[in-house]
């Protein structure tokens, strides 16, 4: 963790030659904002995408959830369990759950990467939406009569990497995935769901944001806090040794502030700090910054 630090200052050596702001007449997504799944139509006979006369992809929403009464969407920056049942699989629909379960179709959606543009000159053209690809790897078993589907999947979405960030801070779409979790427990596991065409399909999601396309690391090394905690003593004064010797400055409020604040907060959600607004995303850095005020 406090190694970390040390990428603070990199990030602010590097980041000011890194950075390219992006064009400021784009829109972002402010913290929250929903953020629409549409996902391709296929043919439930053969699994294949289906296109419309310019052969253009067809792009629908995801289907509706029961809990919302609206198709499955993510809010930007905002982790946590997300439920989407949809209520009733009909034969069609259950027939690509067997592609999708298979591999032999992707459940392939999409993400618009920044909200609509307004555009308030007449006649201007709407510059294009611009989608990151989300594919659901959804797990299961088919049966003869039934299959078992894997219903709680890990959804992790990235966003393009800001000079600054901040507490529920606004951005862009970078990538993302979704997958089934514990697909090998498919008789027995609570997320497991077998199912018959008329049923119920209660899909459950964990989301998880990151500030950049990285994944948790300091130098070079994983720092995956939400498994069963990394930081022990040994890390703990390795690094206050190292850390005093290195950095002064910007790293006395990491150790006053954060690091006990941090301590108290450890969940897995310490690990994607975009939602908790306590880090800086430059490049490859995980540092903190300390969190704006407003
Ligand atoms: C998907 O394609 C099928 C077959 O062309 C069509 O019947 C259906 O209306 C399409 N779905 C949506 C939501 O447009
Ligand atoms: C999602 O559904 C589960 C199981 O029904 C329930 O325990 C949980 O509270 C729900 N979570 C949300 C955020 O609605
Ligand atoms: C859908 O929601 C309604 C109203 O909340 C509830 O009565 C119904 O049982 C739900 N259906 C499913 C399949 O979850």
């Amino acid at each position: 963790m406090l190694q970390s630090s040390f990428l603070l200052l990199g990030s602010i050596a590097t980041g000011v030659l890194a950075a390219t702001p992006h064009p400021d007449s784009l829109p972002s997504y402010h913290y929250g904002a929903p953020i629409a799944v549409e996902c391709m139509n296929r043919s439930s006979e053969t699994g294949e995408h289906l296109e419309g006369a310019d052969h253009e992809l067809q792009w629908i929403p995801f289907p509706v959830c029961n809990e919302t009464s609206k198709p499955l969407e993510f809010r930007y920056g905002t982790e946590g369990e997300v439920n989407c049942t949809i209520p009733f699989i009909d034969d069609p629909f259950f027939h690509l759950l067997e592609f999708y379960v298979h591999n032999d179709a992707p459940l392939s959606c999409r993400l618009a990467s920044r909200p609509p543009a307004h555009v308030e000159v007449v006649g201007a053209k709407p510059p294009e939406t611009e989608y990151i690809p989300l594919t659901f790897a959804l797990a299961g078993t088919l049966q003869s009569s039934h299959m078992h589907i894997s219903t709680h999947l890990n959804v992790l979405l990235h966003s393009i990497p800001k000079h600054h960030t901040h507490r529920h801070d606004s951005g862009v779409l970078d990538s993302g995935i979704a997958y089934s979790t514990s697909p090998l427990s498919h008789m027995g596991g609570s997320f497991t769901r077998k199912l018959i065409i008329g049923d119920p399909l209660p899909l459950s999601f964990s989301v998880r944001w990151f500030p950049t396309p990285a994944l948790p690391k300091t130098e070079g090394k994983v720092e995956w806090q939400g498994l069963g905690g990394h930081i022990y003593a040994s890390t703990f004064f390795y690094s206050l040794v190292s850390f005093i010797a290195g950095a002064l400055g910007a790293g006395m409020y990491t150790l006053g502030v954060v690091l006990p604040r941090r301590l108290k907060g450890r969940s897995m959600g310490g690990a994607t700090p975009l939602g908790y607004g306590i880090s800086t995303g430059v490049g490859n850095g995980w540092g903190y910054q300390k969190p704006r005020t407003d």
